[in-house]
């Protein structure tokens, strides 16, 4: 089942999350249609607004009634594999969404997704940390620097002007004294430095806080689990995985010290499987196979269960709301007094949009806690409300104003974001090893793909390929497309089959689409030698629609960017397939090759743990007080015009790393890598820092949201924060880890 639900066409269930997910923002959006009912064009925006929303429903419930009547039972999740017309009759109703959003938000002057304004109408200035006088920090109550906390000072001005405003500021002890408004804005709303003598008080209570145990079983997640029917699909792929997770779990706890960690209380909010989605994952999982979203969710769940934090699994809005019912009782948008009931939530994109309607304005208190699996990535430019409102993009995704690291992706896709990742399941115990090993490799070619409509154009290809393997493939049988009669089709596998048939097989051959998949991945773990794709041009939103709307303007050099950057040969060969010729010189190559069976550690159930652990012990976007990675791992390095800094590190087999950006935001920073700035201003953009080295003119930036990896400059010189990484765990840097032996 896990085989097959990655030969699902991932462009359509994509696009369908896509489109699901425009939707609601749309109802989100009428709703602050309704409730600013301002400006004259508003009513007729909104009459817009319900009549696409209208469409869109009548046109999914076609497909749905379709998928349902159709053959082989609801052909695959229902919605997963709308016909093409539908869904670019839904990208077209989409993008006019798009569209009339944005004209929406010029209408609302502050909306859940703003950063700055916070809980009442705050009118702080946005905008760069000041260059603060040694007064002015007398002036903020013992403050020795307020780096990395651009909104302090205004915060702080606007508090002197409105505490009074809010009855609740002074159950926090405001006062009136500067000293209550930084204790407030530092330790309530993370908006400033906590002062020097109560990060003290505040290490002296972590201390007291319950540790996280490592366990060692996973019978009382599955027994959770076990009583609520949506999560059976997650519950049997962990007990398929039960031995594997428990023994990874045990080599994690013998490699690092994992005893002095505080217990998190963390909140897992799974939007996609609610029925306010209207997805329907969990009806239709079983019939057409889960969406990779799902493997994902599983394996998150099962690793916070293990390294012992205190986890709540939500899957319905009501759920939601009983767990955050304290938070939301307070009227006035103030935050939960006392001890936090929340240390982290995991959430995806739809289930972003439930908890905004769920909190309200209370939100922006609970923003720093949000991990958001996004699997795809949203790049800052799009994360970033007021510059993508400026530049226009139309994108329903993206405007949420977070830390890009805190989106979570699939695959280690834009070092703006985090790469979560997930495990690839292996379908055999390690006593079966020598049975497999025993299976004999042919010259077989599995060609990768199971729509048919993917190997329309690739016939000249595929009959070179033909010529050194015997082909064979996995596709949907009542597909009327018309195959050539050589290939060998298999029809849809189970996980357990397909391992055993990559196993026989010499070359995994790419197609071009799905972009970015798992199977390779299986593939290249059972020993087969992936074929992919290149690309030139580069595909991008600009050029492929499928790309378009996507928060995102990454470029995929092939099919597979990960399997070519960070896996390469032997196991991964990137070829332009229309050259024929050097198709044919390739395959000659690779048929003399013997491939040993290679999954990347970041793949394996440890390799998951290890990451994941990290990631909860040192990201923490609330009080930002430490640098995680460790800046001894920053090589900085100059980019040329129009060269991005995901470029020029990668050039350098290193990777951009957005958490050094901030720090060396400085002339004096960058006085020590000689880059000599002679004048230096503050603007806000995506490729800043950068210089001119003519002029000797350094331009700083100014607000910090817009640190990104992926911007460039016609005539700039990016200045990039790169660092090496750990192949086969890209997240951490070389010097990340300290394992037990070295304490
Ligand atoms: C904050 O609110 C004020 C009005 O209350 C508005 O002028 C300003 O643009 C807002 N800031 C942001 C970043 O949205
Ligand atoms: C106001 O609050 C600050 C910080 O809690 C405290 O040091 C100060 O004594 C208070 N002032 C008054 C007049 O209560
Ligand atoms: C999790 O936290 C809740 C609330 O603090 C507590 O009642 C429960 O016992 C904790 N569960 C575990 C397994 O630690
Ligand atoms: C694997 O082999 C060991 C020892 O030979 C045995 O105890 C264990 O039950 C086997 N596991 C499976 C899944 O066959
Ligand atoms: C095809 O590949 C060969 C060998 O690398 C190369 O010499 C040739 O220029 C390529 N042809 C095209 C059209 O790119």
């Amino acid at each position: 089942m896990f085989g097959s639900l990655f030969r699902r066409n991932a462009s359509q269930k994509l696009s369908a999350l896509l489109l699901v997910f425009g939707f609601i923002w749309g109802l989100v959006l009428l709703r602050y249609t309704f409730q600013q009912p301002k400006r004259q064009n508003s009513a007729e925006l909104r009459e817009q607004i319900l009549e696409l929303s209208k469409r869109y429903v009548r046109a999914l419930a076609e497909e749905n009634q379709n998928a349902v009547d159709g053959p082989r039972g609801a052909s695959m999740a229902g919605y997963a594999d709308l016909k093409r017309t539908i869904a670019v009759l839904l990208d077209d109703i989409l993008q006019r969404l798009g569209k009339l959003e944005n004209k929406v938000d010029d209408m609302i002057p502050s909306s859940v997704t703003d950063t700055t304004n916070s809980t009442s109408s705050n009118s702080a200035p946005a905008g760069g940390s000041k260059q603060i006088s040694q007064q002015e920090f007398t002036s903020l109550c013992g403050l020795t620097s307020i780096d990395g906390f651009p909104h302090c000072q205004g915060k702080v001005k606007w508090m002197k002007e409105m505490w009074k405003s809010e009855p609740c500021y002074a159950s926090y002890g405001v006062n009136g004294s500067i000293c209550s408004f930084i204790l407030y804005l530092s330790e309530v709303e993370n908006f400033c430095p906590m002062l020097p003598e109560r990060i003290k008080n505040v290490a002296a209570a972590n201390v007291l806080k319950p540790k996280a145990k490592i366990l060692s079983s996973l019978d009382g997640l599955l027994a959770t689990l076990a009583e609520r029917e949506e999560l059976l699909w997650i519950k049997l792929r962990i007990e398929r995985m039960n031995e594997k997770w428990i023994a990874a779990v045990k080599a994690l706890a013998k490699k690092y010290n994992l005893q002095d960690r505080p217990q998190k209380k963390i909140l897992l909010h799974l939007g996609l499987l609610t029925k306010e989605s209207g997805f329907k994952i969990a009806e239709n999982v079983f019939k057409g196979g889960p969406l990779g979203e799902l493997v994902q969710w599983s394996d998150l769940i099962t690793s916070v269960y293990l390294l012992g934090h205190n986890i709540t699994v939500s899957t319905s809005i009501d759920q939601l709301k009983g767990h955050l019912s304290i938070l939301t009782g307070n009227k006035d948008g103030c935050p939960i007094r006392g001890e936090k009931l929340l240390d982290l939530i995991y959430i995806d994109i739809v289930g972003l949009k439930q908890l905004g309607s769920v909190l309200g304005t209370s939100f922006t208190h609970y923003r720093c806690l949000l991990r958001v699996l996004d699997s795809f990535g949203t790049e800052p430019e799009f994360n970033h409300a007021e510059y993508t409102k400026k530049k226009n993009y139309g994108s329903p995704w993206g405007k949420l104003n977070l830390i890009p690291k805190q989106f979570y992706n699939m695959f280690p896709h834009t070092p703006d974001n985090s790469f979560l990742g997930f495990v690839v399941e292996e379908y055999f115990h390690k006593n079966h090893s020598a049975f497999l090993n025993k299976i004999s490799r042919t010259n077989k070619a599995l060609v990768y793909g199971k729509l048919a409509d993917y190997w329309k154009d690739k016939i000249p290809f595929l009959d070179i390929v033909r010529k050194y393997a015997e082909l064979h493939g996995t596709f949907h049988e009542d597909y009327k497309v018309v195959l050539p009669k050589y290939v060998i089709n298999h029809g849809i596998l189970s996980g357990h089959d397909l391992q055993l048939l990559l196993r026989e097989t010499k070359v995994f051959v790419g197609l071009g689409f799905p972009y970015e998949g798992p199977a390779p991945l299986e593939a290249i773990a059972n020993g087969c030698i992936f074929l992919n794709v290149k690309f030139n041009p580069p595909k991008n939103r600009k050029n492929t629609q499928f790309f378009q709307g996507k928060p995102t303007f990454r470029e995929l050099s092939s099919q597979h960017p990960y399997a070519e950057t960070y896996i390469g040969k032997p196991h991964v060969w990137t070829v332009d397939i229309d050259n024929l010729s050097l198709v044919e010189e390739l395959l000659r190559q690779i048929m003399n090759q013997k491939v040993e069976p290679y999954l990347p550690y970041e793949f394996t159930c440890e390799g998951l743990l290890e990451r994941l652990n990290v990631f909860i012990e040192k990201q923490d976007f609330c009080l930002q007080r430490e640098i995680w990675p460790p800046i001894s791992a920053l090589r900085v390095k100059v980019a040329k015009p129009s060269q991005s800094c995901v470029e020029v590190c990668q050039k350098e087999q290193l990777i951009c790393e957005p958490a050094f950006f901030y720090h060396l935001n400085k002339v004096a920073e960058l006085q020590r890598y000689k880059i000599i700035c002679s004048t230096s201003k503050k603007e806000s953009d995506l490729y800043l820092p950068a210089y001119n080295p003519e002029n000797q003119l350094c331009l700083l930036q100014s607000d910090y949201l817009l640190f990104s990896c992926a911007g460039s400059h016609e005539y700039y010189n990016r200045i990039c924060p790169c660092r090496d990484y750990v192949k086969g765990q890209v997240a951490f840097c070389q010097g990340c880890l300290e394992s037990k032996m070295d304490n």
